[in-house]
């Protein structure tokens, strides 16, 4: 999401005449687009932007700015905790960056616009992608389900959806440009329209329709509104991929109560059955958060036994931190540093086990690849992904990147496939 924020920042103000800059050596604006999820990538942040002292030094007019959730977390804060920041810019004031640059450039001054984080983004269609045949396209924003632990309802705002004749302008565009797949993105897609006499699945049909994209993709679905109609629909929709990101957090029912998530772990693992069994080729990946308050050896053990009952393709692993003002704050943050390394060691290894014998399963099978990469070192290595979204390396010509080819899967790691052009 925030890739795809940042391109279309890129967007607007190319459609105003900047050009993007090669390195940050060169450029008069820097803009930081940062993310809030972990606390982690917020000290990153703020140390990243200190490091650009020596630089402000050579080039006073230099202007740094700060976009996306810790902006929003942070307003006016921001600009105490980085002296070197010349403005904030919050994640529903995308559109006003060309004016607060502008003013800055003229003035001088610090500013900080932060007010619209429950607004519906201007439908400007800035041209510019940083990809020219696979590409995000944002369904919606903002997120209304208030997992205890997560701080996007408060920085992105209310669940706002886009228009559906806006998204399909878009990504008809994409396709009369080339484009052969798009990313639809949303934090939760599947409650898309809701309230406005609309569905996800209705939208996917439409766009399924449309001509020149080849491949539709999608993420992410929340466990308590991804439904047997959406499975049905990615079976029956041809251009729609079989590739299901269905976070799970936790296998234990009592940490899933304290993460306010809305399910137990007998409706998820209900849920990927009925997925398993419309779509058997299928893929299902997956989020996890170990060393939520309170979580036990006992908890570890049950979601252990979840993930092996699901047989994830792949698992995105994190350790839990507080994100005030995330309800989770409350709870004493009581597992420790060394506690939440191991338990994340845990699950990786066994992460790394299922995907190492799914991976397996698919040697000698055929599988259709878009190329999307070629080696820097040696440009006849390519790697592209299959509908199931896994990563497969392949020798062939670098002039294939951005096409089709069929491949022959010769061997299998728990992280990628190696073909063979047949
Ligand atoms: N601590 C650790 N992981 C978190 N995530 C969200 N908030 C936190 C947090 N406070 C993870 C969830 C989510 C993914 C995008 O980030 O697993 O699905
Ligand atoms: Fe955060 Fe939960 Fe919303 Fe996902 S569904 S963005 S984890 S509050």
């Amino acid at each position: 999401m925030n890739m795809r924020d940042s391109e279309y920042v890129m967007g607007i103000l190319m459609d105003r005449g900047f050009r993007k800059a090669k390195s940050a050596d060169e450029a008069d604006v820097i803009i930081f687009n940062s993310c809030s999820v972990r606390k982690h990538a917020e000290d990153k942040l703020f140390s990243n932007i200190g490091d650009l002292w020596k630089l402000k030094k050579r080039k006073p007019g230099l202007v740094i700015g700060l976009m996306g959730c810790t902006a929003q977390s942070y307003k006016d804060a921001a600009l105490e905790r980085a002296p070197l920041l010349d403005f904030v810019c919050g994640t529903g004031n995308e559109s006003d960056l060309p004016a607060i640059i502008g003013d800055i450039l003229k003035d001088r001054c610090r500013m900080v616009a932060a007010d619209k984080v429950n607004e519906k983004k201007h439908e400007i269609f800035p041209a510019y992608r940083d990809e020219t045949f696979k590409t995000f396209v944002s369904i919606g924003e903002g997120c209304n389900n208030f997992c205890s632990y997560c701080i996007v309802p408060y920085v992105r705002g209310k669940e706002r959806s886009r228009d559906a004749k806006d998204i399909i302008r878009e990504i008809d565009d994409l396709g009369s440009r080339g484009f052969k797949e798009v990313m639809l993105l949303g934090q939760n897609v599947n409650s898309y329209g809701r309230g406005e006499g609309t569905d996800f699945v209705k939208l996917l049909c439409e766009i399924n329709k449309l001509k020149g994209i080849e491949r539709i993709r999608f993420m992410t679905s929340h466990p308590k509104d991804a439904s047997i109609k959406l499975f049905e629909a990615m079976r029956d929709l041809d251009k729609v991929c079989e590739h299901l990101h269905l976070p799970l957090q936790s296998g234990s029912d009592r940490i899933l109560k304290l993460m306010n998530r809305k399910y137990t772990v007998k409706d998820y693992l209900k849920l990927a059955e009925s997925y398993r069994k419309i779509l058997p080729q299928g893929a299902i990946t997956t989020d996890i958060i170990v060393g939520f308050p309170s979580e036990t050896e006992k908890d570890l053990k049950e979601t252990v036994k979840v993930m092996k009952a699901a047989g994830f393709d792949s698992a995105y692993t994190f350790k839990y931190s507080p994100r005030p003002p995330a309800r989770s704050c409350k709870l004493k943050d009581n597992v420790s540093e060394a506690l939440k390394d191991k338990r994340l060691k845990t699950i990786m290894d066994i992460q790394c086990r299922i995907a190492e014998d799914i991976n397996a399963r698919l040697i000698g099978q055929p599988a259709g690849i878009l190329v999307d990469g070629c080696g820097s070192k040696d440009p006849r290595k390519l790697t592209g992904r299959t509908r199931t979204n896994k990563v497969v390396v392949f020798d062939g010509r670098p002039d294939l990147v951005g096409k089709f080819v069929d491949v022959k899967i010769l061997s299998a790691t728990p992280y990628a496939l190696k073909g063979k052009i047949v």
